[in-house]
């Protein structure tokens, strides 16, 4: 099946993980795809794999949560590739700490870069969409962002705005037939859940009632779905993919 034949898909913070597993599931879908994160290497790498699938594939360094760097990386993306079909903004940090001992920098941090970053690069390519009047943008938020967690409230606050910059962008683009989702994974082992203790992971199993973390791909799935042509009328909404966690 190629349900993104002649596709261009951008997918952010992509050299690892989930973004990593979304980029090989779109472009085995027949997508050529850019690769966006933080580190040339890590980019070049998944590149790399993309092309060894027959596709074409681009590998950018690119912090999201610099407004310069973005708008320079859509000018280059745009000229290298034509045009933009897919965006998915998955570029995501945690600095997690309780409140009261949380600091400036941590907090700034986790906005800039799941928020803002967001923001500065769907704003980037705001116009070809709309002059284009099709397309799917795509952002990784988090059940946190819809149920909270004591310990993140930085994280939480940056996913539930996420949802919220969903909505609105897909009101503004519904239109000129873009539609724009929200994918609100649970807990996927990655690089990002590795770190979390023994103690933490048998407590978070306990509220999974199919008692098991979830795989990156589970998560690529519901991404091309999302991208697929199928999904032409789905917009604003926010896919939840957690075992059950959230229901
Ligand atoms: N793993 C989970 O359980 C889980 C659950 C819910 C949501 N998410 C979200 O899914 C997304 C991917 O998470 P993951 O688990 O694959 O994490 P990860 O840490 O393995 O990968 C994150 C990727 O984002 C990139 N990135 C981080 N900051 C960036 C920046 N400023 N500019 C560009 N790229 C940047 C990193 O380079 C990396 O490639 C994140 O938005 C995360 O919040 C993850």
């Amino acid at each position: 099946m190629s349900q993104l034949a002649n596709q261009i898909a951008v997918v952010t913070g992509a050299g690892r993980g989930i973004g990593r597993a979304i980029a090989l599931k779109f472009a085995a879908e027949g997508a050529d795809v850019v690769v966006v994160s933080r580190t040339a290497e890590n980019s070049e790498k998944v590149a790399a794999e993309i092309r060894a699938l027959g596709r074409k594939a681009w590998a950018l360094a690119v912090d999201v949560a610099d407004s310069a760097a973005v708008s320079a990386a859509a000018e280059k993306i745009l000229a290298d590739c034509g045009k933009v079909d897919i965006l998915v903004n998955n570029a995501g940090v945690t600095r997690d700490g309780l409140l009261m001992r949380m600091s400036d920098a941590d907090w700034d941090t986790v906005i800039d870069t799941n928020l803002k970053g967001a923001f500065l690069v769907t704003k980037a390519f705001f116009r070809t969409f709309a002059k284009q009047r099709a397309g799917r943008i795509i952002n990784i938020t988090s059940v946190i962002g819809l149920i909270g967690n004591g310990g993140q409230c930085n994280y939480a606050a940056s996913k539930a705005g996420l949802i919220g910059f969903t909505q609105s962008v897909a009101k503004e683009l519904a239109g000129r037939g873009v539609t724009v989702n929200a994918i609100a994974p649970g807990f996927i082992e990655t690089d990002m859940t590795a770190v979390l203790n023994d103690e933490l992971k048998a407590g978070i199993l306990k509220v999974i009632p199919m008692g098991k973390l979830g795989a990156a791909d589970d998560i690529a799935h519901a991404a091309l779905y999302l991208a697929s042509p199928g999904a032409r009328y789905v917009t604003g909404q926010v896919l939840t993919v957690d075992g059950g966690m959230v229901m």
